[in-house]
Protein backbone atom coordinates (compact mmCIF):
# COMPACT_ATOMS: atom_id res chain seq x y z
CA UNK A 1 0.00 0.00 0.00
CA UNK A 2 1.55 3.43 -0.89
CA UNK A 3 0.54 6.56 0.92
CA UNK A 4 1.69 9.72 0.59
CA UNK A 5 1.69 11.56 3.83
CA UNK A 6 1.01 15.50 4.18
CA UNK A 7 4.23 17.45 5.60
CA UNK A 8 2.92 18.41 9.26
CA UNK A 9 1.02 21.69 9.23
CA UNK A 10 0.22 24.54 11.55
CA UNK A 11 -2.94 23.02 13.06
CA UNK A 12 -4.51 26.34 12.29
CA UNK A 13 -3.44 26.38 8.69
CA UNK A 14 -6.69 24.93 7.54
CA UNK A 15 -6.43 26.78 3.88
CA UNK A 16 -2.73 25.27 3.53
CA UNK A 17 -4.19 22.06 4.87
CA UNK A 18 -7.01 22.54 1.75
CA UNK A 19 -3.93 23.19 -0.82
CA UNK A 20 -2.25 20.40 0.29
CA UNK A 21 -4.62 17.80 -0.11
CA UNK A 22 -5.26 18.67 -3.67
CA UNK A 23 -1.44 18.75 -4.78
CA UNK A 24 -1.38 15.16 -3.33
CA UNK A 25 -4.28 14.30 -5.10
CA UNK A 26 -3.06 15.98 -8.09
CA UNK A 27 0.22 13.48 -7.77
CA UNK A 28 -2.11 10.45 -7.91
CA UNK A 29 -1.73 8.88 -4.59
CA UNK A 30 -4.80 6.78 -3.92
CA UNK A 31 -5.03 7.38 -0.36
CA UNK A 32 -4.06 10.45 2.26
CA UNK A 33 -3.26 10.21 5.90
CA UNK A 34 -2.67 13.71 7.55
CA UNK A 35 -1.33 14.42 10.64
CA UNK A 36 -1.87 17.78 12.10
CA UNK A 37 0.51 19.03 14.18
CA UNK A 38 1.29 21.55 16.61
CA UNK A 39 3.19 25.12 16.62
CA UNK A 40 6.10 23.24 18.40
CA UNK A 41 5.48 20.30 15.88
CA UNK A 42 4.13 17.99 18.50
CA UNK A 43 1.64 15.55 17.50
CA UNK A 44 -1.47 16.41 18.38
CA UNK A 45 -4.35 15.76 16.71
CA UNK A 46 -4.28 13.04 13.51
CA UNK A 47 -6.92 12.75 11.51
CA UNK A 48 -7.83 11.15 7.70
CA UNK A 49 -7.57 7.79 9.01
CA UNK A 50 -7.55 5.62 5.77
CA UNK A 51 -10.69 3.36 6.55
CA UNK A 52 -10.95 2.36 3.32
CA UNK A 53 -7.30 1.73 2.49
CA UNK A 54 -6.53 -0.39 5.30
CA UNK A 55 -9.47 -2.69 4.43
CA UNK A 56 -7.16 -3.09 1.01
CA UNK A 57 -4.82 -5.41 1.92
CA UNK A 58 -6.79 -6.87 4.69
CA UNK A 59 -10.13 -7.84 3.23
CA UNK A 60 -10.24 -9.40 -0.53
CA UNK A 61 -12.70 -11.68 0.06
CA UNK A 62 -16.00 -10.83 1.65
CA UNK A 63 -19.29 -12.62 2.58
CA UNK A 64 -22.19 -10.62 3.43
CA UNK A 65 -25.27 -12.86 4.40
CA UNK A 66 -27.95 -10.42 2.99
CA UNK A 67 -27.31 -6.78 2.92
CA UNK A 68 -29.12 -4.73 5.42
CA UNK A 69 -29.72 -1.69 2.75
CA UNK A 70 -32.85 -1.03 0.60
CA UNK A 71 -30.24 0.11 -2.02
CA UNK A 72 -27.70 -2.40 -1.47
CA UNK A 73 -25.41 -1.47 -3.77
CA UNK A 74 -23.81 1.63 -1.61
CA UNK A 75 -22.33 -0.32 1.14
CA UNK A 76 -20.96 -3.15 -0.24
CA UNK A 77 -19.98 -0.94 -3.45
CA UNK A 78 -17.45 0.26 -0.92
CA UNK A 79 -15.78 -2.99 -0.29
CA UNK A 80 -15.90 -3.62 -4.34
CA UNK A 81 -14.25 -0.36 -4.62
CA UNK A 82 -11.61 -0.85 -2.10
CA UNK A 83 -10.67 -3.98 -4.03
CA UNK A 84 -12.60 -6.62 -2.46
CA UNK A 85 -14.66 -9.69 -4.44
CA UNK A 86 -17.73 -10.05 -2.89
CA UNK A 87 -20.35 -13.06 -2.08
CA UNK A 88 -23.36 -11.59 -1.82
CA UNK A 89 -25.28 -14.46 0.34
CA UNK A 90 -29.09 -14.99 0.75
CA UNK A 91 -32.19 -17.11 1.21
CA UNK A 92 -33.61 -14.65 -1.70
CA UNK A 93 -31.27 -15.65 -5.14
CA UNK A 94 -32.81 -13.18 -7.20
CA UNK A 95 -32.57 -10.67 -5.34
CA UNK A 96 -28.84 -11.18 -5.05
CA UNK A 97 -28.33 -11.59 -8.44
CA UNK A 98 -29.27 -8.83 -9.42
CA UNK A 99 -27.27 -6.90 -7.21
CA UNK A 100 -24.40 -9.04 -7.72
CA UNK A 101 -24.56 -8.05 -11.43
CA UNK A 102 -25.21 -4.43 -11.19
CA UNK A 103 -22.01 -4.52 -8.81
CA UNK A 104 -19.68 -6.38 -10.80
CA UNK A 105 -20.49 -4.12 -13.74
CA UNK A 106 -20.08 -1.41 -11.61
CA UNK A 107 -17.11 -1.37 -9.89
CA UNK A 108 -15.07 -4.35 -12.34
CA UNK A 109 -14.79 -6.92 -9.31
CA UNK A 110 -15.61 -10.32 -8.49
CA UNK A 111 -19.02 -10.43 -7.36
CA UNK A 112 -20.86 -13.47 -6.80
CA UNK A 113 -24.38 -14.47 -5.39
CA UNK A 114 -24.97 -17.98 -3.44
CA UNK A 115 -28.34 -18.98 -2.28
CA UNK A 116 -28.01 -20.25 1.08
CA UNK A 117 -30.26 -21.03 4.14
CA UNK A 118 -27.97 -19.63 7.64
CA UNK A 119 -30.19 -22.30 9.30
CA UNK A 120 -28.65 -25.07 7.37
CA UNK A 121 -25.12 -26.18 8.31
CA UNK A 122 -24.84 -27.99 4.89
CA UNK A 123 -25.65 -25.25 3.33
CA UNK A 124 -23.46 -22.61 5.42
CA UNK A 125 -20.54 -25.00 5.17
CA UNK A 126 -20.62 -25.43 1.80
CA UNK A 127 -21.48 -21.33 0.66
CA UNK A 128 -17.99 -20.96 2.58
CA UNK A 129 -16.20 -23.64 0.67
CA UNK A 130 -17.39 -22.13 -2.62
CA UNK A 131 -16.41 -18.65 -1.69
CA UNK A 132 -12.68 -20.00 -0.98
CA UNK A 133 -12.49 -21.78 -3.99
CA UNK A 134 -14.15 -19.37 -6.07
CA UNK A 135 -12.03 -16.09 -4.50
CA UNK A 136 -9.05 -17.73 -2.83
CA UNK A 137 -9.89 -17.08 0.56
CA UNK A 138 -12.15 -15.26 2.66
CA UNK A 139 -11.31 -11.96 5.07
CA UNK A 140 -14.11 -10.72 6.34
CA UNK A 141 -17.90 -12.12 6.88
CA UNK A 142 -21.12 -9.91 7.53
CA UNK A 143 -24.00 -11.74 9.19
CA UNK A 144 -26.93 -9.93 8.63
CA UNK A 145 -29.72 -12.28 8.07
CA UNK A 146 -32.57 -11.77 9.97
CA UNK A 147 -36.37 -11.87 10.77
CA UNK A 148 -39.07 -10.59 12.89
CA UNK A 149 -42.02 -11.79 14.29
CA UNK A 150 -44.17 -10.02 16.54
CA UNK A 151 -46.75 -11.63 18.83
CA UNK A 152 -47.81 -11.38 22.20
CA UNK A 153 -45.27 -13.81 24.48
CA UNK A 154 -48.40 -15.57 25.56
CA UNK A 155 -49.65 -16.22 21.92
CA UNK A 156 -46.41 -16.72 20.18
CA UNK A 157 -46.47 -20.04 18.72
CA UNK A 158 -43.22 -22.46 19.75
CA UNK A 159 -42.99 -22.63 15.76
CA UNK A 160 -43.24 -19.16 15.54
CA UNK A 161 -40.13 -18.85 18.61
CA UNK A 162 -38.22 -21.49 16.99
CA UNK A 163 -38.33 -19.56 13.71
CA UNK A 164 -36.90 -16.18 14.76
CA UNK A 165 -34.42 -17.95 17.03
CA UNK A 166 -33.04 -20.62 14.08
CA UNK A 167 -32.33 -17.88 11.51
CA UNK A 168 -31.41 -14.54 13.94
CA UNK A 169 -28.93 -16.83 16.51
CA UNK A 170 -28.96 -19.91 15.17
CA UNK A 171 -27.69 -19.37 11.93
CA UNK A 172 -25.21 -16.67 13.04
CA UNK A 173 -23.56 -19.04 15.01
CA UNK A 174 -23.70 -21.26 11.87
CA UNK A 175 -22.13 -18.62 9.83
CA UNK A 176 -19.70 -17.96 12.38
CA UNK A 177 -18.09 -20.88 13.01
CA UNK A 178 -17.76 -22.21 9.49
CA UNK A 179 -16.27 -18.60 8.32
CA UNK A 180 -14.01 -18.64 11.26
CA UNK A 181 -12.85 -21.87 11.57
CA UNK A 182 -11.47 -20.71 7.94
CA UNK A 183 -9.50 -17.98 9.48
CA UNK A 184 -8.27 -19.12 12.03
CA UNK A 185 -6.74 -21.52 10.16
CA UNK A 186 -5.54 -19.15 7.14
CA UNK A 187 -4.03 -15.89 8.61
CA UNK A 188 -7.34 -14.37 10.63
CA UNK A 189 -9.91 -12.54 9.56
CA UNK A 190 -13.04 -9.84 10.65
CA UNK A 191 -16.45 -11.19 11.22
CA UNK A 192 -19.69 -8.43 12.77
CA UNK A 193 -22.60 -9.69 13.21
CA UNK A 194 -25.84 -7.76 13.25
CA UNK A 195 -27.51 -7.65 16.43
CA UNK A 196 -30.12 -4.57 17.22
CA UNK A 197 -31.13 -2.13 19.65
CA UNK A 198 -33.53 -4.58 20.80
CA UNK A 199 -30.77 -6.57 22.69
CA UNK A 200 -30.59 -3.37 24.91
CA UNK A 201 -34.18 -2.73 25.12
CA UNK A 202 -37.53 -3.79 24.58
CA UNK A 203 -39.14 -2.15 21.75
CA UNK A 204 -42.53 -0.76 22.22
CA UNK A 205 -45.69 -0.85 21.38
CA UNK A 206 -45.01 -3.96 19.43
CA UNK A 207 -44.30 -7.42 21.01
CA UNK A 208 -41.63 -8.91 19.72
CA UNK A 209 -40.00 -11.21 22.87
CA UNK A 210 -38.30 -13.67 20.19
CA UNK A 211 -36.84 -10.56 18.11
CA UNK A 212 -34.74 -9.44 21.34
CA UNK A 213 -34.05 -12.45 23.35
CA UNK A 214 -32.57 -13.64 20.23
CA UNK A 215 -30.23 -10.77 19.27
CA UNK A 216 -29.32 -9.89 22.98
CA UNK A 217 -27.80 -13.79 22.41
CA UNK A 218 -26.21 -12.14 19.16
CA UNK A 219 -24.14 -9.79 21.19
CA UNK A 220 -23.20 -12.30 23.52
CA UNK A 221 -21.99 -14.97 20.85
CA UNK A 222 -20.24 -12.29 19.48
CA UNK A 223 -18.29 -11.77 22.82
CA UNK A 224 -17.83 -15.70 23.59
CA UNK A 225 -16.54 -15.63 20.34
CA UNK A 226 -13.86 -12.85 20.53
CA UNK A 227 -12.66 -13.89 23.83
CA UNK A 228 -11.94 -17.51 22.21
CA UNK A 229 -10.71 -16.25 19.21
CA UNK A 230 -8.88 -12.83 20.48
CA UNK A 231 -5.26 -13.76 20.44
CA UNK A 232 -5.75 -16.15 16.72
CA UNK A 233 -6.38 -12.96 14.66
CA UNK A 234 -9.98 -13.16 14.36
CA UNK A 235 -11.93 -10.39 15.47
CA UNK A 236 -15.72 -10.52 15.89
CA UNK A 237 -18.11 -7.03 16.45
CA UNK A 238 -21.51 -6.93 16.40
CA UNK A 239 -23.49 -3.66 15.18
CA UNK A 240 -26.49 -2.98 16.76
CA UNK A 241 -28.86 -0.91 14.76
CA UNK A 242 -31.90 1.59 15.84
CA UNK A 243 -34.81 1.54 13.29
CA UNK A 244 -33.52 1.64 10.39
CA UNK A 245 -35.71 2.23 6.51
CA UNK A 246 -35.18 -1.13 5.06
CA UNK A 247 -37.82 -3.63 3.43
CA UNK A 248 -38.32 -5.37 7.03
CA UNK A 249 -39.85 -2.27 8.29
CA UNK A 250 -40.86 -0.08 5.47
CA UNK A 251 -42.89 -2.76 3.70
CA UNK A 252 -44.17 -4.76 6.07
CA UNK A 253 -48.02 -4.55 6.63
CA UNK A 254 -47.72 -4.87 10.63
CA UNK A 255 -45.10 -2.52 11.40
CA UNK A 256 -45.67 0.15 8.82
CA UNK A 257 -48.61 1.94 11.08
CA UNK A 258 -45.96 2.12 13.63
CA UNK A 259 -43.32 4.28 11.80
CA UNK A 260 -45.09 7.24 13.20
CA UNK A 261 -44.96 6.44 16.49
CA UNK A 262 -41.73 4.77 16.60
CA UNK A 263 -40.23 8.57 15.41
CA UNK A 264 -42.32 10.21 17.78
CA UNK A 265 -40.12 8.21 20.46
CA UNK A 266 -36.84 8.48 18.57
CA UNK A 267 -34.72 11.70 19.64
CA UNK A 268 -33.89 12.60 16.23
CA UNK A 269 -37.57 12.21 14.85
CA UNK A 270 -36.86 9.67 12.19
CA UNK A 271 -35.52 6.54 11.28
CA UNK A 272 -32.09 5.82 10.26
CA UNK A 273 -31.19 5.06 6.76
CA UNK A 274 -29.45 1.71 5.44
CA UNK A 275 -26.31 4.04 4.06
CA UNK A 276 -25.47 5.26 7.66
CA UNK A 277 -24.31 2.09 8.79
CA UNK A 278 -22.04 1.87 6.26
CA UNK A 279 -18.73 3.56 7.55
CA UNK A 280 -19.02 1.21 10.64
CA UNK A 281 -18.99 -1.87 8.58
CA UNK A 282 -16.23 -0.69 6.20
CA UNK A 283 -14.63 0.15 9.37
CA UNK A 284 -14.71 -3.19 11.67
CA UNK A 285 -13.87 -4.94 8.21
CA UNK A 286 -10.72 -3.75 8.07
CA UNK A 287 -6.97 -2.89 9.95
CA UNK A 288 -8.25 0.75 11.15
CA UNK A 289 -9.80 -1.51 13.23
CA UNK A 290 -7.19 -4.13 14.69
CA UNK A 291 -7.72 -3.34 18.24
CA UNK A 292 -11.47 -3.59 18.08
CA UNK A 293 -13.17 -6.73 19.13
CA UNK A 294 -15.96 -8.22 21.18
CA UNK A 295 -17.41 -4.78 21.01
CA UNK A 296 -21.23 -4.06 20.02
CA UNK A 297 -21.17 -0.76 18.00
CA UNK A 298 -24.81 1.18 18.83
CA UNK A 299 -25.94 3.17 15.64
CA UNK A 300 -29.29 4.29 16.55
CA UNK A 301 -29.71 7.75 16.85
CA UNK A 302 -29.87 7.81 20.24
CA UNK A 303 -33.15 5.42 20.67
CA UNK A 304 -31.48 3.67 23.91
CA UNK A 305 -29.78 6.85 26.00
CA UNK A 306 -33.24 7.10 27.80
N1 LIG B 1 -34.51 -2.67 9.74
C1 LIG B 1 -34.35 -2.40 11.02
O1 LIG B 1 -34.98 -1.49 11.57
C2 LIG B 1 -33.36 -3.19 11.83
C3 LIG B 1 -33.00 -2.70 13.08
C4 LIG B 1 -32.08 -3.42 13.83
C5 LIG B 1 -31.54 -4.59 13.35
N2 LIG B 1 -31.93 -5.05 12.14
C6 LIG B 1 -31.34 -6.30 11.68
O2 LIG B 1 -30.66 -6.07 10.46
C7 LIG B 1 -30.63 -7.25 9.67
C8 LIG B 1 -31.16 -6.98 8.28
O3 LIG B 1 -32.46 -6.48 8.41
P1 LIG B 1 -33.27 -5.79 7.24
O4 LIG B 1 -34.04 -4.70 7.86
O5 LIG B 1 -32.39 -5.49 6.08
O6 LIG B 1 -34.26 -6.98 6.91
P2 LIG B 1 -34.89 -7.49 5.53
O7 LIG B 1 -36.17 -8.17 5.85
O8 LIG B 1 -34.88 -6.42 4.52
O9 LIG B 1 -33.86 -8.59 5.11
C9 LIG B 1 -33.70 -9.80 5.79
C10 LIG B 1 -32.99 -10.72 4.81
O10 LIG B 1 -32.69 -11.94 5.47
C11 LIG B 1 -32.86 -12.94 4.50
N3 LIG B 1 -33.16 -14.21 5.15
C12 LIG B 1 -34.28 -14.54 5.85
N4 LIG B 1 -34.20 -15.80 6.24
C13 LIG B 1 -33.02 -16.29 5.82
C14 LIG B 1 -32.36 -17.55 5.93
N5 LIG B 1 -32.92 -18.58 6.58
N6 LIG B 1 -31.15 -17.68 5.35
C15 LIG B 1 -30.58 -16.67 4.68
N7 LIG B 1 -31.13 -15.45 4.54
C16 LIG B 1 -32.35 -15.27 5.11
C17 LIG B 1 -34.06 -12.50 3.66
O11 LIG B 1 -34.08 -13.13 2.41
C18 LIG B 1 -33.81 -11.02 3.56
O12 LIG B 1 -33.05 -10.71 2.41
C19 LIG B 1 -31.47 -8.27 10.43
O13 LIG B 1 -30.63 -9.10 11.19
C20 LIG B 1 -32.33 -7.40 11.34
O14 LIG B 1 -32.76 -8.07 12.48
C21 LIG B 1 -32.83 -4.38 11.35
Amino acid sequence: MEYKVAPSLLAADFTRLGEQVHEIEEAGAPYLHLDVMDGAFVPSISFGMPVLASIKPAVKQVIDTHLMITEPIRYVEAFAEAGADVAIVDLDIEEAKKTAKELAEKTGRKVIAIQTDCTDKEQVDAMVKQVVEEFGGLDFCHNNAGICINAPAEEMTYEQWLKVMNINLNGIFLTDIAAGKYMLENGGGSIINTASMSAHIVNVPQPQCAYNASKAGVIQLTKSLAIEWAKRGVRVNSISPGYIGTELTLNSPTLIPLIEKWNEMAPMGRMGKPEELEAICVYLAGDASSFTTGSDIVVDGAFTCF
